[in-house]
């Protein structure tokens, strides 16, 4: 009956944790803490870490896993935990355990996995023994580490199911594993790492791991290891995953050790970074350090941090085959003729050689039994053991090519690369060149990495790339890329970065978009920081499939490039410019982007302007459905110069709309007042050159019509002269002057009456016959001042001299009247001041003389 009641209870509590059903929840028994059901485990997970607990609270018996990090725990009273029967894991690491006992773990017979990293068992007089652990009987996980102040190996003999250890070690002269680990016959991982607990071993022997044999992943990183004995790793025949790492007094002299200990057995991943300090003199792999692994099957290998500069010739040929992976980062490699021997490594599908150049400084070097031996040898700093004198040969062989930081003995030649070499990192290289025409041998290269080097200018072409999907080359002061570094050998780029380089300086002159024609599987584009100004409007016209362009933190003043036809374009990405508006042809570009799928526009920390001017775009910004990213963030400046934030776009139009209606009138009376204005002036302009205007009119009207019927060659006046006369006075010209002139004197004149063209108007006939006349002879009278057509002839005449004749004297005045300055208007003045005039005598003897001067004057 009893259990039926406490089964209820459970199930009730469980209910409510599922009733409350959220993810993660405060517990219904213990408020401060977070309760997750899981669901396939049929259990509640608690987590009360961070929570400023002092001592270790009981939970209900369904809990699975109860998370006590990061507490104020000292304690863990006896039987605490003898009802939680079905706990699976419990971590109480980061508090301040001291003791352990013997019903510390009472009931947990079904955990599996304990952690107490980080505790204070030291203090505790190391009290725990053998039958602390014999509850925990399928215990899996172990961690203690960063507890122990002194030699301790605890009795873990009864953690018959113990498959992962994590543990402090301090040697004490004793530099070996217990015999009790003999019986741990699961033990698979065991963690003897410095860097997450503490770890003293400086000498491993051939007994010092002899209990462990079976174990297959070992990390004594961070150990101060000083020396490594041949045979210490030979017992370790199953062994898969060996860390070494950080235990900088070993040198290359103690992995040529690890390596000939290792040549047996099944190592996949070793890592051997900083075995060397990072005051150390630059070092030299050499064929001995790891002939020994050409019989492993090695995948991954991690040397970083090692002052690497170079690699004896043939050292890479001992390399196992198997090798896929290998990370070389922090080591200040120079190129040299191993290069030629990467090849070799078949399998090799990714390398690391990034960082080469770290610069770090460390503030506690370990003190190396090596260095006192081979630094107190007088004065003379002695060469370390690494850079043997009997090695100077090989090394004179390297130093040809050490001395060049760029690979130039490789530019005609085919670059050599692992066949199967799919990753490249060789970011912050210090590469310092041109990129010249290059040809990579065989590849399947997928992702280079060139960042932080120092490319000045890519001029390539570059072949044989055309698996590459993602290139990597920012940072680089690039200032230029020729029009065909990118080959149709890169037609499956996917990701091109070139953030934080200079492309602003070639970019706005690719008008045709040659630069990246080729790469037409191009996905993202990053062309951030580039301080690029402006972009011509067919600069991406391949990029067809482009979903994500950067081009935030440039110098653009508005969008000139065209972006309608990137039918995948999601975002385009513009934070950081100087954009004060988008203008309309752009902005309808956006909206038939976003109507096909969701397009955003990222526009922060740009210079909008909210005025009258950008009112359509802001209005355009209201009604699009283009996501606009972080619009929260939005600042745009008012007409009136001051700063506001434009997250609600449409408060911004209807203040704007009411400024600018006001604005619209006051612009209406400008424009209005403008064209009135020059109404005015022309108006009086006209007026001024009135006579010139018409002239000119009827001059073209002339030249026109006649244009067929004469060439200007042959062109020679029609008429000696065109008689303009007041029809008041027509019979003195009719009788008089036409027998003196053309009867007598053979002086064709063209008189209105008789040889205007009917049909022609008036005034071109006018223009016609002035035209065609050698002179204009002008029978001035006060009849002649009164008519309009006569003052148009006069006009007319006067500007067929300035304009047709550079000045020569086409108009002749004759005056038929006595006739007073006062009654000629001010244009006929002007002429009589400075051309010659002749009066109608109207006596015998004057007459005479006055016909011969008028003959002469028309001749
Ligand atoms: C390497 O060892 C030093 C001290 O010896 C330590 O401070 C550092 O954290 C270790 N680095 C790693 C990556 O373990
Ligand atoms: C360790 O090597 C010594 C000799 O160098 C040898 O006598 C001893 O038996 C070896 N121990 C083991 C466990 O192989
Ligand atoms: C190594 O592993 C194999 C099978 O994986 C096993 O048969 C052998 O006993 C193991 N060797 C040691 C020393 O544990
Ligand atoms: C390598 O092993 C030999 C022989 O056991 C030993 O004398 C030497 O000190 C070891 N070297 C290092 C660097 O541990
Ligand atoms: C690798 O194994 C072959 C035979 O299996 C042997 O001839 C060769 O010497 C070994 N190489 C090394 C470096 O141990
Ligand atoms: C290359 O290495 C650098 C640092 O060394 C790292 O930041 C970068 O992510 C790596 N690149 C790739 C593609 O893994
Ligand atoms: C870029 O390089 C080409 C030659 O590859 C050169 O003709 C051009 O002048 C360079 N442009 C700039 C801006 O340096
Ligand atoms: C559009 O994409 C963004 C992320 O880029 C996402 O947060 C948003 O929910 C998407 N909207 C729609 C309607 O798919």
């Amino acid at each position: 009956m009893k259990s039926k009641y406490i089964y209820v209870i459970v199930c009730f509590n469980i209910l409510t944790v599922i009733c409350q059903n959220i993810l993660h929840h405060p517990c219904s028994f213990l408020p401060r803490c977070r309760c997750r059901l899981e669901h396939h485990k049929n259990g509640v997970e608690v987590d009360c870490s961070h929570v400023q607990l002092k001592v270790i609270p009981s939970v209900p018996s369904y809990v699975i896993k109860l998370i006590l990090k990061h507490n104020l725990i000292d304690d863990i009273p006896n039987g605490v935990f003898s009802n939680n029967t079905i706990l699976t894991e419990l971590d109480l690491s980061d508090n301040r355990i001291h003791t352990l006992t013997e019903m510390s773990f009472n009931g947990l017979q079904n955990l599996l996995k304990l952690n107490l990293q980080n505790n204070d068992l030291s203090k505790g007089n190391y009290s725990f023994g053998a039958k602390t652990f014999s509850h925990l009987k399928n215990l899996k996980y172990l961690n203690l580490k960063n507890n122990f102040a002194k030699h301790y190996q605890p009795d873990l003999s009864k953690l018959v199911s113990i498959e992962s250890l994590h543990i402090d070690f301090i040697s004490n002269g004793f530099h070996f594993l217990s015999k009790q680990y003999g019986n741990l016959h699961k033990l698979a991982i065991l963690d003897l790492s410095g860097s997450t607990g503490k770890c003293f071993l400086p000498i491993l022997t051939n007994d010092s791991f002899q209990y462990i044999s079976h174990v297959q992943h070992l990390d004594i990183s961070t150990c101060k290891i000083q020396q490594i004995n041949q045979g210490a790793l030979t017992m370790l025949k199953n062994i898969t995953y060996l860390d070494v790492s950080n235990n900088t007094c070993l040198k290359f002299e103690g992995l040529e050790n690890i390596t000939s200990d290792l040549q047996f057995s099944n190592i996949k991943i070793l890592k051997v970074n900083n075995l060397h300090k990072i005051s150390d003199l630059t070092t030299v792999l050499k064929t001995s350090h790891i002939k020994d692994l050409h019989n492993t099957s090695l995948q991954y290998a991690f040397a970083d941090g090692n002052r690497l500069q170079t690699i004896e010739k043939t050292a890479i040929s001992y390399l196992p085959k198997s090798l896929k992976f290998v990370s070389l980062r922090g080591n200040p490699l120079k190129f040299g003729l191993y290069i030629f021997e990467v090849v070799l490594l078949v399998n090799l599908e990714t390398a690391d050689v990034s960082d080469l150049f770290r610069h770090q400084t460390d503030l506690h070097p370990e003190k190396c039994i090596s260095d006192s031996i081979y630094t107190c040898k007088g004065d003379s700093v002695i060469a370390p053991r690494y850079m043997d004198p009997s090695d100077v040969t090989y090394l004179n062989a390297f130093d040809e090519s050490n001395e060049r930081d760029t690979p130039d003995f490789l530019s005609p030649a085919t670059v050599p690369i692992p066949i199967n070499l799919k990753h490249v990192n060789y970011s912050s290289g210090s590469l310092r060149m041109d990129v010249p025409k290059l040809k990579l041998s065989g590849n399947k290269l997928e992702t280079i990495d060139f960042s932080n080097n120092i490319l000045y200018a890519l001029n390539g072409p570059i072949y044989n790339v055309k698996n590459v999907k993602v290139l990597n080359v920012s940072t680089n002061f690039c200032s230029n890329i020729s029009k065909f570094f990118f080959s149709s050998d890169f037609k499956n780029l996917e990701h091109l970065n070139f953030h934080n380089n200079l492309l602003g300086i070639v970019l706005p002159d690719d008008n045709e978009g040659k630069i990246l024609n080729n790469l037409e599987s191009l996905i993202e584009l990053v062309l951030s920081k580039n301080r690029i100004p402006n972009l011509p409007e067919n600069v991406f016209k391949s990029q067809r499939n482009l979903q994500k362009l950067d081009l935030s933190e440039n110098m653009f003043t508005d969008i000139t490039f065209r972006v309608s036809h990137m039918t995948h374009l999601k975002e385009l990405d513009l934070r950081g410019n100087r954009i004060t508006i988008i203008s309309d042809p752009f902005t309808s570009q956006f909206d038939s982007l976003a109507t096909k799928h969701n397009f955003s526009v990222d526009l922060n920390k740009n210079l909008l302007e909210c005025n009258c001017i950008s009112i359509k775009f802001i209005e355009w910004m209201t009604t699009t459905n283009v996501r606009l990213k972080n619009i929260k963030k939005y600042k745009c400046m008012l007409w009136n110069r001051t700063n506001v934030a434009l997250h609600s776009p449409k408060e911004t139009y209807n203040l704007l709309r009411k400024h600018c209606a006001s604005y619209e009138n006051l612009e209406l009376a400008l424009v209005l007042g403008v064209l009135l204005f020059i109404i005015l002036i022309m108006g009086s302009l006209m007026y001024r050159y009135r006579w010139k205007l018409r002239y000119l009119y009827y001059i073209v009207k002339v030249k026109y019509s006649s244009l067929h019927s004469e060439t200007e060659e042959e062109y020679s006046y029609m008429y000696g002269a065109f008689v303009s006369y007041a029809d008041e006075d027509r019979i003195f010209v009719h009788n008089t002057l036409l027998q003196k002139l053309e009867v007598e004197n053979g002086i064709q004149l063209c008189l209105h009456k008789r040889n205007f063209l009917p049909g022609n108007d008036i005034a071109t006939n006018i223009t016609s016959a002035i035209h065609n006349s050698r002179r204009t002879l002008v029978i001035m009278s006060h009849n002649f001042l009164k008519s309009y057509w006569c003052m148009f002839e006069y006009n007319m005449a006067r500007m067929e001299s300035i304009y047709e004749r550079r000045n020569e004297n086409v108009v002749f005045l004759m005056f038929y009247e006595q006739m007073s300055p006062r009654d000629l208007p001010l244009n006929v003045l002007e002429m009589i001041q400075s051309k010659s005039y002749i009066e109608y005598p109207n006596d015998e003897y004057g007459d005479t003389v006055f016909w011969d001067q008028l003959v002469n004057a028309l001749k």
